[in-house]
This record gives C-alpha cells, sequence and structure tokens, in this order.
C-alpha cells in the first residue's frame, strides 16, 4: 500500500522481513552505491534482523570471494570518507549475503532463485517477501521480468509480497519506453513496479517539495508573473570512466534530461497535489512534464546545443578527450554535453523559458536550480543603467553542497546610490547532522515499507520521453552541429548564446 510521503517524518521503524535479490550484483552499481546504502541502512537499525541479499552475477564466485569483495569494497569506501567502519555491523550484513553465479537468461537461475526464497520463508515461518532489484544493463529488463513472472516468483498473497525495482534507463525513446511498459505490466501490478530515478533520493531534491508546500511565502510568487525564467544544471567533472559502451549509444540527452533533469523540473514545477500519497503527487509530476510543449524538429533544433569534450585539464590533472576513451568510437559524434530551451505549456507556466544544461568533464561538479524573478519596474531608479537593476534569484543548491541561497540587491554604502547583489544563504550542514548517504538509503528504504512516492510511475517514465522526443525526431533527420568543448571548462559557447540571444546568461559555474 502507498504510504503518504510524510510518513517518513516518522520512519524509523525497522523494515520488514525481505529477501533481496540482485541481478547484477558483480556490477558497478552494486559494489559503489547499493551495498554502502545497504551497510549505512543497517548502520541505522533499519533493517529487519531477517534481512537477507542474494546476487546474481555472471562472474563464478563462491559466497566467501562475494562476501570479501563487497566487505573490500565498502572498506575503502568508508576510509575515503574519513569514517570509520564498524566491524559488527559489517560482519552483520555480509553474513546476510550468498551469491548465485549464473545467467539472465537461463530458467535454472530462476530455479535456484525459488528455491532459495522457499527455504528462506519456511524459516520465517512462510513469510517470504521479496525484492528483485535489476541493477543489470537494460536490455535484460524485460527479460528478466518475464522469466521473474514464469517461475511464479511475483506470484503475491499470503506468502507475502514481491516488488521489482528496475533501474535507469527504462527505454531508450518513448515508443521503446512504452514498449517496456507493456511488457512488464502483462507480468506484473504497476504498484509492484519501483522504476528507479536516484535523483529523487537526493535530500536537496526533496526539500523543494518543503520549501514550497509547507511555507506559503514562496506560492503566491511561483508563476509567470513573477517569475523571468528558471536554470537547471547538473555539471559533472567525470568523464565517461568505464561506461564507454553504454555512454556512446545513450549520450547526455537520453542519459540524464528525461529523467533527473526533469525531475528537477517536475519537483520545481508541479501543483501542490491533493495529498502527500504516492500517486498523488506521481500524477501532479506527470502532468506537468506532459505539458512540455511539443516542438517542431525545426524548432527542436533551435533549442538545443549539443557538445563533446575534447582532452582539456580538470584541477590540474590531464583528461583525454571522449573519443579516446575506453570503448567509444574513435569518430563517435555522442553528445557529452546539452544544454536545451523548453516551455511548459500550462496557467502557471505559459511561456517562461526553462533552460536545462548538463555534461561531463566540466569544471566542477554542482547540481543547481535557478529561479532568476522579473526585474522590479525601473521607474525610481531611472538614470541607472537598466542591466545593473539585479533581479533577485532563488538557488537550490543540489549537490555537493546542499541549500539554499535568495539574492538579492542592496544598496551600496555611501551617499550615492548604488547596488550590490547580496546572498542569504541556508546551508544543510549548518543546521542539521546528517549521516552518510548515497541517496539510494531513501529509496531501498522506501521500497522496503512499501512507499512508492519516490519512484517513477509508468506514466511519469513515458511523460519524460514524449518531453525529448521531438528532439530525438529532429536529430534522426539531421543530428545538430556538435561543438566541441575542453574538459575542464563550462561547455562550448553555444550553450552560452541560447540565453544570449534572449538577452539572458547562465549563472557563472565559478
Ligand atoms: C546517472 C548517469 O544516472 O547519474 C550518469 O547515468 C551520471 O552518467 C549520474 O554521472 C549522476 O548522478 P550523481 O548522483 O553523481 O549526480
Amino acid at each position: 500500500m502507498n504510504q503518504p510521503f510524510f510518513d517518513r517524518l516518522s520512519k524509523t521503524a525497522v523494515a520488514p522481513d525481505c529477501m533481496l535479490v540482485i541481478f547484477g550484483a558483480s556490477g558497478d552499481l552494486t559494489q559503489r552505491l547499493l551495498m554502502p546504502a545497504l551497510y549505512n541502512l543497517a548502520s541505522e537499525g533499519l533493517l529487519a534482523r531477517r534481512f537477507s541479499i542474494v546476487g546474481i552475477g555472471h562472474h563464478p564466485r563462491s559466497d566467501e570471494e562475494f562476501r570479501g569483495s563487497i566487505a573490500e569494497a565498502l572498506r575503502a569506501r568508508v576510509k575515503n570518507a574519513k569514517a570509520e567502519i564498524d566491524d559488527n555491523t559489517l560482519n552483520e550484513l555480509m553474513n546476510s549475503l550468498t551469491y548465485i553465479a549464473s545467467e539472465f537468461d537461463d530458467p535454472k537461475t530462476y530455479e535456484h532463485v525459488a528455491e532459495r526464497l522457499a527455504a528462506w520463508s519456511k524459516e520465517g515461518g512462510g513469510v517470504g517477501n521479496a525484492i528483485f532489484y535489476l541493477a543489470t544493463a537494460p536490455n535484460y529488463f524485460g527479460d528478466i521480468i518475464e522469466r521473474l513472472g514464469a517461475a511464479g516468483l511475483l506470484q503475491e498473497g499470503d506468502n507475502g509480497w514481491r516488488r521489482v525495482v528496475i533501474e535507469k534507463p527504462f527505454g531508450h525513446d518513448l515508443a521503446s519506453a512504452r514498449a517496456l511498459n507493456r511488457r512488464v505490466l502483462q507480468i506484473a501490478d504497476e504498484s509492484q513496479i519501483y522504476r528507479i530515478d536516484h535523483f529523487l533520493g537526493k535530500e536537496t531534491v526533496q526539500n523543494i517539495m518543503v520549501l514550497r508546500f509547507a511555507n506559503f511565502m514562496f506560492e503566491p510568487i511561483w508563476n509567470r508573473q513573477h517569475i523571468d525564467h528558471v536554470q537547471i544544471t547538473a555539471a559533472e567533472t567525470v568523464g565517461v570512466e568505464q561506461r564507454g559502451r553504454f555512454y556512446d549509444e545513450t549520450g547526455a540527452l537520453r542519459d540524464m534530461v528525461p529523467n533527473h533533469m526533469f525531475q528537477l523540473l517536475a519537483m520545481m514545477t508541479m501543483e501542490a497535489p491533493n495529498s502527500f500519497h504516492a500517486d498523488a503527487i506521481r500524477a501532479e509530476k506527470a502532468k506537468v512534464i506532459e505539458a512540455i510543449r511539443r516542438l517542431s524538429p525545426e524548432d527542436a533544433l533551435k533549442n538545443v546545443v549539443r557538445g563533446q569534450y575534447v582532452a582539456g585539464f580538470i584541477g590540474g590533472e590531464k583528461v583525454a578527450a571522449y573519443r579516446d576513451a575506453h570503448n567509444v568510437d574513435p569518430r563517435s559524434l555522442t553528445e557529452t554535453y546539452i544544454a536545451l530551451k523548453l516551455w511548459i505549456d500550462n496557467w502557471r507556466w505559459m511561456d517562461v523559458p526553462f533552460y536545462i544544461r548538463t555534461g561531463k568533464a566540466m569544471s566542477l561538479r554542482r547540481t543547481e536550480i535557478v529561479i532568476q524573478f522579473k526585474k522590479a519596474p525601473g521607474v525610481l531608479f531611472r538614470d541607472i543603467d537598466d542591466s545593473k537593476l539585479s533581479s533577485c534569484r532563488l538557488i537550490f543548491h543540489i549537490q555537493p553542497e546542499e541549500g539554499i541561497t535568495l539574492q538579492f540587491a542592496a544598496k551600496q554604502p555611501g551617499r550615492k546610490v548604488q547596488f550590490a547583489d547580496v546572498n542569504m544563504d541556508f546551508r544543510y550542514a549548518d543546521y542539521f547532522k546528517t549521516s552518510p548517504s548515497t541517496g539510494y538509503e531513501t529509496l531501498i528504504y522506501d521500497c522496503l515499507v512499501g512507499d512508492a512516492t519516490l519512484f517513477q510511475r509508468a506514466d511519469n517514465v513515458e511523460a519524460g520521453w514524449a518531453g525529448v522526443q521531438p528532439i530525438l525526431d529532429a536529430w534522426a533527420i539531421k543530428p545538430g552541429d556538435l561543438h566541441l568543448y575542453p574538459a575542464g571548462s563550462n561547455g562550448p559557447a553555444a550553450a552560452d548564446m541560447l540565453l544570449l540571444r534572449d538577452g539572458r546568461e547562465w549563472l557563472s559555474l565559478q
């Protein structure tokens, strides 16, 4: 059953007994994010005593070898964060871990899982709650779910609940996302499917809802009458690392925009839901994403800038060009940077431009949302150059430093009336003690307690793809120019032009 989002205020309860079956257990995601998140949940005492993890991967390994590699990765991670590992928690987590070396398309894999689940459930008096976590390459998603279904593993009843977590990317365009939804929903009920977008696990992203709906002062100005435009930036310093094969077929638009960037957009722009129930929130998010203006291929091209990084320096370190990365085509035309302008055609947002940019190998890591308010009428300050009249900004710092800044104009001291932009800053770290987090803790915990608020419903995913489909269609006819930018820069100059031609500028990344 869906529980209200704000139940999480009182969510300190231990999650129910569960067997977590991870497909893709030898992969990067499991080592880098899932296991650290499970360790953090265990440290907070939120995992049930009967919590069991079964890893499934292609690599032949014994349970002991699997535990060894996970423990080593966890220790390294905790050391990097300059924290201490708690041996008791680590040992308990390792004891709950077993491994099945098997292929995802082999029916025996599912027989093994069913046997293990039945034995574990019998031990616990018949309760066999299970989460099947698909941390695999996307081409396996549909197949694994069909095989789970065929093995009877998705049947719920007195034996407990069965849920499936699906990682991104969910499809590679609108048609494939629809097809995957159809395939999945033939086997399982929507309430069993948890489509993950890990941006929703980030504290500051959830805080957007609190800021908007728990503080009445913002609502009257949260609209086209008061807001000039909005900028959403996700700049990364990492390149494509070991993910060349996946990334070269995917590119920055598909990798970041219909999912992460649109989630930020939806949180920022959605109407207040009728309640904090998962479906009420997800319905509002779907509505606003569905309202993204559908552009013709020509207009889509005019409002999009594609970039790709060439060799450069980040933090004094030399970084090779994207085309020289492992498993990337040396003549690749895939974008590692994208900037775009879009509109939301509804009463609240009609004609307010939303500028979105995201890129790899940029000068710094920063995710932020800038809301730029309209300028005050210049009538009282006729002698002051219009461009010097500041516009107020509200800036959500999503990462790495979490916080909110309100920027406004103040008079500089002195006899002459001169303005300067000043900031009022709220930084999370100044007010709250936060526990170490990968962002996945909240999501795994929510799945364990059956709260789907922070997961994407079928219509949310499809609305996201529909929002970028005009760009994909335009590129299919004629890929836009590819603007090269040096690694360690702020992206291509053409992205600055996208705003300059509207008389606007990106908020500086420096
Ligand atoms: C992933 C993308 O979904 O999100 C990656 O596939 C990207 O390419 C990552 O680097 C960004 O997430 P975060 O949490 O590091 O900002």
